[in-house]
């Protein structure tokens, strides 16, 4: 595996290379970082994945520094899921000195992580397009575990033409249902073991929709039950798959926000 930390070296790798399926990530990575990778290898093209801890993506309230690293881990993880390059930029070659450009996608920007987090997916959708452009990847996985961020970076593609083709992978869950996230190790144990019931939960709310439940009551019995188990629920709405707006019944996408134990859980299931 080719590890590049510039992006001179990057050029190289490029041309040596030819096109790529890219994985970008902030690191810490887990099972479901690796599906990405088996996505990304089924296209037929070198696989590459970026690990670049974002700050542009975090707002003051977030702590950018408490965020997982684990440089050595990842590289051997990538290494062993045959990645064939680990592009990973410093911040100062990523965010030079009087930046002026940022990407805003409004649509399935707004609302949900948008409102929770204002600055986040222009965050995002920066460093993307600017991962895009330095890998000149053909493709690109991201999570639907993510799912308003892929639909923002998808949205952003096909607004500004770029010349890489976006691939969801399906969200890896641990045994008991809980959505894997690098965030997830931050739960103590009592947190961890309820942390699965919002999986749970959306499950039965979307199963009572499609049998004919007003999606309103479904969601506000789903809602009242977290809130009852100790969850802080931001959000739990039906939406439209690809803009994000609310639903009123299927098909859709379930979405989910929670805190639990210090930690902003997120989920997502298609419903219909
Ligand atoms: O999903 C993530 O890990 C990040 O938001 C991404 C897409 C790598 C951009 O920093």
């Amino acid at each position: 595996m080719l590890i590049v930390r510039d992006l001179e070296d990057l050029r190289a790798a490029r041309v040596k290379l030819g096109p790529l399926a890219l994985v970008p990530t902030m690191g810490a990575l887990h099972d479901g970082h690796i599906s990405l990778l088996a996505a990304a290898r089924e296209t037929g093209l070198p696989v590459a994945a970026s690990i670049f801890v974002n700050p542009l993506q975090f707002s003051p309230k977030e702590d950018l520094s408490r965020y997982p690293r684990d440089e050595t881990g990842d590289l051997a993880r990538l290494e062993a899921a045959g990645c064939d390059l680990a592009w990973l930029p410093q911040v100062e070659a990523m965010y030079p000195l009087g930046r002026a450009t940022s990407i805003e996608v409004l649509g399935p920007s707004e609302g949900w992580e948008g409102a929770a987090r204002p600055e986040h997916f222009r965050g995002v959708a920066t460093v993307c397009a600017k991962l895009f452009n330095q890998t000149g990847a053909a493709v690109a996985v991201f999570g639907e575990k993510d799912w308003q961020q892929y639909q923002v970076i998808r949205r952003m593609v096909a607004d500004l033409d770029l010349p890489v083709r976006i691939i969801g992978g399906p969200t890896v869950r641990e045994s008991d249902g809980l959505a894997m996230s690098s965030r997830n190790r931050f739960m103590d144990e009592a947190s961890r073991a309820l942390a699965p019931l919002l999986h749970h939960a959306m499950q039965s709310a979307g199963t009572a929709i499609l049998r004919g439940t007003q999606a309103a009551a479904a969601l506000e019995a789903a809602q009242a039950g977290l809130t009852a188990a100790g969850f802080a629920v931001d959000y739990l709405a039906l939406v439209e798959a690809a803009t994000l707006r609310e639903a009123a019944a299927p098909p859709g996408r379930l979405i989910a926000a929670a805190k639990l134990g210090g930690v902003r859980l997120l989920d997502n299931i298609k419903v219909g």
